[in-house]
């Protein structure tokens, strides 16, 4: 009889062991942290990453929009007169967003998504911003762009909102979600 219970008592223990070793990147991130992926993306690079964010942690997603959408010569980097060129050349621009203020209170940990713009986020994220209070959270980083890293980018978020928590993440275009999972559990 004792030798069974003892079995039994091994067999149980196998199985939760095995239960806690298949916990995923997403149950973790419910358990400990309340997670959101915002993102901006005009040409869908970056909501495909933000998408696949949101997969591998659970967290929900929301997309900043410009109360202004930009058309496709808004978006002429090769003119200098565009309004993405102006907006970027002016360290004060601040393009309206459509969606206002979020309920961020119950959220720990923001990943903040965009394309890099001329080495930037583009300035619709910084009213995006200084729209919320992002104060007392993890601000994880990622992006997407033609090949300029994010590394310029979050040195320019770092000195303009030094209150804030900004994590550098990566420039993470077409990766796939296993190459993401592994990036998350390292954060
Ligand atoms: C106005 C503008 C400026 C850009 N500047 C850069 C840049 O400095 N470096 C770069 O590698 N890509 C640059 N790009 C390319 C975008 O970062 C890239 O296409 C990005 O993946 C687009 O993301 P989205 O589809 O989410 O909008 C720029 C694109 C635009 C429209």
């Amino acid at each position: 009889m004792n030798r069974l219970i003892c079995t039994l008592l091994m067999i149980s223990s196998i199985i939760l062991g095995s239960c806690a070793q298949n916990k995923n990147v997403s149950d973790m991130d419910k358990e400990n942290n309340k997670a959101l992926v915002v993102y901006y993306s005009e040409t869908g690079t970056t909501e495909a990453i933000a998408k696949k964010i949101s997969q591998a942690t659970g967290a929900d997603l929301y997309r900043i929009e410009p109360e202004q959408p930009y058309s496709a010569a808004d978006l002429d980097w090769q003119d200098d007169n565009s309004r993405s060129t102006k907006e970027m050349n002016d360290r004060t621009a601040r393009p309206a967003i459509k969606n206002g203020k979020v309920n961020l209170d119950s959220i720990n940990t923001v990943y903040l998504g965009y394309p890099i713009w001329w080495d930037q986020a583009p300035r619709v994220v910084n009213t995006f911003i200084e729209t919320n209070d992002l104060s007392g959270k993890r601000i994880i980083t990622f992006c997407t762009s033609g090949e300029t890293s994010i590394d310029g980018s979050v040195r320019q978020l770092k000195a303009d909102y030094p209150a804030l928590d900004f994590v550098k993440g990566k420039r993470l275009n077409g990766a796939p979600i296993n190459e993401i999972e592994k990036w998350i559990s390292g954060r």
